[in-house]
This record gives structure tokens, C-alpha cells and sequence, in this order.
């Protein structure tokens, strides 16, 4: 979590260049109109934007119901994202972009491949038709668990073509995590692939599918795309090759005429129990928002070539590389693999060779390249790039001027855009041609956005000062509820304050109205710009037969931005030791997948508690970040002397 002190000294102001101002498709003027608009009258705003950015089959008989805590967007009204993001560039005055790359793809190995805006239309309507024939109707699930590769963009796009919400499970997650996500979801139907390219191996998918499957009674069908060509174990009447499901379907397939409140994507993410959340987006709202902001915070012209480093398994990966790009028939680049492979330069050649003008990644990425030198980016021909963004997490301020002066050469305005998968799309962010930039702000919120910071009592804090950042109007990408769990959609995002989305995010704003985001203030850690609730990883330790009781939190790393440290009470049986470690963070991998993998464990005889039986976490805190351990802790720790001295002060 950056330090607010550091920050708030940071005087440093990038104002946008005239000549970016002059090409922006929204510029002070316009900025400030919309920003005014949008605080008086956000529907009025949004209603604009969805005339304006969306083509809608049947208009809308109101912009906004609103029963706290729940929003229905342009009821009435009928769209499909699908027909957004494909058929309207293939018709009228837009017929020129038939022939424009939709997706240019490159996997790890370096094979490529780029499809026309033509040819992935004609692709999505075989998909969709392969799903109809395999009974998927409108309403049902389909689950994707798949590698970063372009059926992963069709599949989205023909499941939303069809009214078919997908529910996509990151290929790193576990058989553990993936089952415990298509029964959640109900999905009928699962698309895979043999295989993907990580660090110069072929990783195995279906194979994770099948002992997913085995838990599964939902699943009927899965259709598997050869990636790697690596054996794969077949179930005849259940599973089904991409290949020769597609061969001989047709290519035509009407957009389906949806409700804009019809269910688009459930997306899981971590909160603070051991359940993910299933995060429900819908249809017109959604899109309206991802449009929008992707149109004017990444400035998108026909001539870009557009690259988010996100994986399509994330909400980033959803909205601004598939849903975002296409829907302003924009170019957007996919890459399979790792940054650092074949070489640690593999991104910035990427760049140089698909002349990439807009660059959207994440703080543990910049820091990480950060730590392998300049000379890497300096040896390439990076003149093509124009603007850079940041996601995911805090960036401190010098790894913001790092990427200013070595990515951008002084010459790109770069976009730190605060957002969540609850908030569907960017929520605060500049407008590269019309803010000025402040490195370490996400600076103001979008217009029509309402972000607002609330002290405990729920009272709003006046000018600047700091305490929970919130939102007190609702927004047209908002997330419709938790699928099936009404209750805990109320309690964690209502509950706090009334009619007010509560983010669980900490923030400061400054005199000029800016925000600074401090990072999570619940159980929730973000490593690598990713969401793991420390019940998750704990409930995962516990289902091990040599764990009595533990207790997981994060301590800052100057990559990853924060660590795993778990502090484990090991039954009697057990033997603590380099060996229980190595077992436990595998059985973590196991459980939940390798991203929530503990970068340290600690044993300890008993948990330090409050005397109502609280895990005294911030302890725990202090502890894990705040003494240096030579790898892991392989013997008991005794917390009871500290826990004493803590237990007035935390019950
Ligand atoms: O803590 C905030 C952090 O990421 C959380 C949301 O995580 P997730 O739903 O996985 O979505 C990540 C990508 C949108 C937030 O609660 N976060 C996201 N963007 C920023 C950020 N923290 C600081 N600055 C950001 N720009």
C-alpha cells in the first residue's frame, strides 16, 4: 500500500500536450461539458453516451430504474453486445471495416494470426450456431477455461451473440476452483483447449477440465480447441474437437434481440469468505460503459493498434481486450504467453513489430521490468506507441515516471484508471487529451460517475482528506447482483452505507480534487494486480489433513505489490518443516491455482486471538512484513508474549 505521506508530497504535473489535445476524441471542452452534465443529471449523461456509442434494436422507455440496491439500465430497450462488437462495422458508412484487423493474435511460440472484423463475424456466427446444435439456448451458462487465444474472443462473442452468459475461468485456476465455479454458474456447456504456451512449455487444460468433470453433473457437452497438440483423453458423446464441430457450420446467425438487462457475463472473484462471488454484468448497461470509456480514456482511432496485456480471464481482459476494442471497431492485439519469453524483451518487440500505438498494462508488470534495466525497451523501436495506461493496482510514483520517461520517451500521457469487476468498467480516470496527470493519482472520476469518499459514520469528506472510497450514484456497467446470493450482493456492496457502493477500497483526495487510491481495506490482497481473500488461501490450508488453524495476510513485495505470508498451526500429527512447507503451498496450488500459491509459511503453536476469539490479523501484519525471514520459517513461533501486550488494543 503506497505510503500517503510520500505521496502527497508529489508535486510533479504532466499537463497534455496541444497536439494530443487537438487529435483527442474528447478535449477540455468537451470534458467539461460531459463532467458537468454528468454530475447534474448522470442519466441524462448516460443516455447521451447510449445514443451516441451503441446501437440499440428498440429504444429505451426509461433510462433508469432504481430500487436500491438494484439498477435496471435502459429498460426496455433491446441491443446486442455481439452485433455491437461485429456486424455494425460490416454495414453502411462502417463496410470499410470489413477488411480491418479485429484481433491480431500471437502466441508464444511466435506463430501468428489476424483476423479481419469480416472473417471474426464469420467465425462467432459458426460458434454460435456449434452451440445451438448442442442445445445451449438463451439463459444458459457456458463456461470458457481456456489459453489466451482468439476462439477464446469468438466464444465470448458467440455465446453473447446467442444470449448465452459465459462464465470465463482464469487457465491458471485449479480443477478445485474450476468445478467449484461451473456448479456455482449451473454451466450446461464447457469450451477448452488441449493446451496454451506459458515460459516455453505447453501447459495442459483439459486434463484439469476432466477432474473438474468429475464433480460436475451439470456439464453435457465440451468442445476442445487444439492449441498444442498434445494427447488429450476424449469422452466420446461429451467431448467434441473445435475443428470439426465448426467445419461445417454455417456462417450465418442473427444477433439475438436482447433485453439490455439480459445476463451478459458472470465473472467469479475473491471476496472476503472462502466463496468467490459470481459478479453478474448484463447486456446494455455494460456496454454502454465499456464503450464509452474505452472511446475516451484510450482515445481510440482506426488507425491504432491497441495492446492490453491482460489475460481475457480477468475483468480487464473482458472489457478493454475484447468487448471495449471491438465494439469501437477498434484493432486489438491478444498475446499468449509470458512477458519474459523467449527473451525478458518479448513485450517491447511485440510493440516494434505490430507498430502498437496504445499500451494498457499493470504496476507489477512496469516494476518488474523496471528491476531488468532500461536497456531492453531502449533497444527497440518503441516511436509507434502514443498513449500508456496502468490497472490493477497502486502504481507508486516512480515506477509512473519510469514508464513516462523510458516506455513513453516524455512524449505518451499515460491513463491510471481505478475500476473493479464489480464496477464492470473504468471508474476514475484522466482523459488523456483534456486532464492534466499527477504520477501515483488515478486523478478524477469519469463523468456520470459519482465516486465520492465516505468517513466511518458515512458522512462524505468534505474537500481533501481520506477514508472509503465510494459511489454514491448507481453507473450503467455496475454489476447487477452476485449470482444467486441476493443477500450477500446487499451486504458487501450495500450494507456499509445506505444506497451507497461501498468498494472496499481506501482513497485520498488532495486539494484539486484528485483521488489517490491507497489499495483494499478488507481481507481481500491483491498480488499481481489480482484478487485472493486470505479466507480463501485459509480454507484452502485447513482442508489439509496437517493443518489445525490458520491464518493468511499479505505484506508488501516490491513486485508482485503484495505477498502471501500464512501462519500455520499444524495438528499434532504433522511435522512442521521444509517438507510440510513445500506440501502445503502445493496443496494451496492445488485448491485454488498457483497465483494464490503462499510465498511463505510460518508455523506456530497457536494463533495470536482477541479474547472473543478474533484472529489478530494486524499482527499478524506487522510480523510477516515486518521482520526479515531467511526463506521459510520452518519452526514454531510463540506469539502469546506479543499477543498479550496487543489484546486491549484490538478488542
Ligand atoms: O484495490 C483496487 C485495485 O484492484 C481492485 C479491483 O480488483 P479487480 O476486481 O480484480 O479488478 C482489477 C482490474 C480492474 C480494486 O478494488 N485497483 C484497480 N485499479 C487500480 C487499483 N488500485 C489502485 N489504482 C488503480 N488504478
Amino acid at each position: 500500500m503506497p505510503d500517503i505521506e510520500s505521496l502527497l508530497k508529489e508535486k510533479r504535473t504532466f499537463k497534455p500536450s496541444p497536439e494530443f489535445s487537438r487529435q483527442a476524441n474528447w478535449n477540455k471542452r468537451t470534458t467539461n461539458e460531459y463532467r458537468k452534465l454528468g454530475a447534474k443529471n448522470p442519466t441524462r449523461f448516460w443516455a447521451k453516451m447510449a445514443r451516441e456509442n451503441v446501437e440499440w434494436f428498440t429504444p429505451w422507455k426509461k433510462v433508469l430504474d432504481w430500487k436500491p440496491p438494484f439498477a435496471k439500465w435502459f429498460v426496455g430497450a433491446k441491443t446486442n453486445v455481439s452485433y455491437n462488437c461485429l456486424d455494425r462495422h460490416l454495414e453502411g458508412e462502417n463496410a470499410w471495416r470489413r477488411n480491418k484487423a479485429a484481433i491480431i493474435w500471437e502466441g508464444e511460440p511466435g506463430d501468428s494470426r489476424v483476423l479481419t472484423y469480416a472473417e471474426l463475424h464469420r467465425e462467432v456466427c459458426r460458434f454460435a450456431n456449434v452451440l445451438k446444435a448442442r442445445g445451449v439456448k438463451k439463459g444458459d451458462r457456458v463456461c470458457l477455461y481456456m489459453p489466451m487465444i482468439p476462439e477464446l474472443a469468438i466464444a465470448m462473442l458467440a455465446c453473447s451473440r446467442i444470449g448465452a452468459p459465459h462464465s470465463i475461468v482464469f487457465g491458471g485456476f485449479s480443477a478445485e476452483a474450476l468445478a467449484d465455479r461451473i456448479n456455482d454458474a449451473q454451466a450446461k456447456l464447457v469450451v477448452t483447449a488441449d493446451g496454451g504456451y506459458r515460459k516455453g512449455t505447453a501447459f495442459a487444460l483439459k486434463t484439469t477440465v476432466d477432474a473438474a468433470l468429475e464433480k460436475t453433473p451439470c456439464v453435457e457437452t465440451t468442445i476442445v480447441v487444439k492449441r498444442t497438440g498434445e494427447p488429450v483423453a476424449f469422452r466420446s458423446g461429451r467431448d467434441l474437437w473445435w475443428h470439426e464441430v465448426m467445419a461445417d457450420a454455417s456462417t450465418r446467425c442473427p444477433a439475438a434481440k436482447l433485453d439490455a438487462e439480459h445476463p451478459l457475463f458472470i465473472l467469479y472473484t475473491s471476496g472476503t469468505t472462502g466463496n468467490p462471488k459470481g459478479i453478474l454484468h448484463t447486456t446494455g448497461g455494460y456496454l454502454t460503459h465499456v464503450t464509452t470509456t474505452f472511446k475516451a480514456i484510450f482515445d481510440i482511432k482506426d488507425e491504432d493498434v491497441y495492446w492490453c496485456t491482460a489475460d481475457i480471464g480477468w475483468i480487464t481482459g473482458h472489457s478493454y481486450v475484447v468487448y471495449g476494442p471491438l465494439s469501437n471497431g477498434a484493432t486489438t492485439v491478444m498475446y499468449e504467453g509470458t512477458p519474459t519469453h523467449p527473451g525478458p524483451d518479448r513485450w517491447w518487440s511485440l510493440i516494434e513489430k505490430w507498430g502498437i500505438s496504445i499500451f494498457y498494462t499493470a504496476p507489477t508488470a512496469i516494476r518488474t521490468f523496471i528491476r531488468l534495466g532500461d536497456e531492453l525497451p531502449k533497444a527497440h523501436d518503441l516511436s509507434s506507441l502514443r498513449l500508456l495506461g496502468t490497472v490493477g493496482e497502486p502504481i507508486n510514483p516512480e515506477a509512473w515516471m519510469w514508464y513516462h520517461r523510458v516506455i513513453g520517451r516524455r512524449r505518451c500521457p499515460i491513463v491510471d484508471t481505478w475500476w473493479q469487476t464489480e464496477t464492470g468498467g473504468i471508474m476514475i480516470s484522466a482523459i488523456p487529451g483534456a486532464v492534466e496527470t499527477k504520477p501515483g493519482s488515478a486523478t478524477l472520476p469519469f463523468p456520470g460517475i459519482h465516486a465520492d469518499i465516505f468517513d466511518e459514520e458515512g458522512k462524505a469528506v468534505k474537500g481533501e482528506g481520506g477514508g472509503f472510497l465510494v459511489v454514491t450514484h448507481p453507473w450503467p456497467g455496475m454489476l447487477r447482483g452476485i449470482w444467486g446470493d441476493k443477500k450477500r450482493y446487499k451486504e458487501t456492496y450495500w450494507g456499509k452505507y445506505k444506497d451507497t457502493y461501498f468498494a472496499g477500497d481506501g482513497a485520498h483526495r488532495d486539494k484539486a480534487g484528485y483521488f489517490w487510491i491507497m489499495g483494499r481495506i478488507d481481507d481481500v490482497m491483491n498480488i499481481s494486480g489480482h484478487r485472493i481473500g486470505t479466507m480463501e488461501v485459509e480454507s484452502a490450508l485447513v482442508s489439509s489433513p496437517d493443518v489445525a488453524e490458520a491464518a493468511v495476510v499479505g505484506r508488501p513485495d516490491e513486485i508482485t505489490g503484495t505477498a502471501i505470508v500464512a501462519f500455520v498451526s499444524p495438528k499434532d500429527t504433522a511435522k512442521p518443516g521444509p517438507d510440510l512447507v513445500d506440501r502445503l503451498k502445493r496443496h494451496v496450488a492445488q485448491e485454488i491455482g498457483a497465483i494464490a500459491r503462499p510465498a511463505e509459511i510460518r508455523f506456530t503453536n497457536a494463533l495470536p486471538k482477541t479474547r472473543s476469539g478474533k484472529i489478530m490479523r494486524r499482527l499478524l501484519r506487522d510480523i510477516a512484513s515486518g521482520r526479515e525471514v531467511a526463506g521459510d520459517t520452518s519452526t514454531l513461533e510463540d506469539f502469546s508474549v506479543l499477543a498479550r501486550l496487543r489484546e486491549s488494543e484490538e478488542d
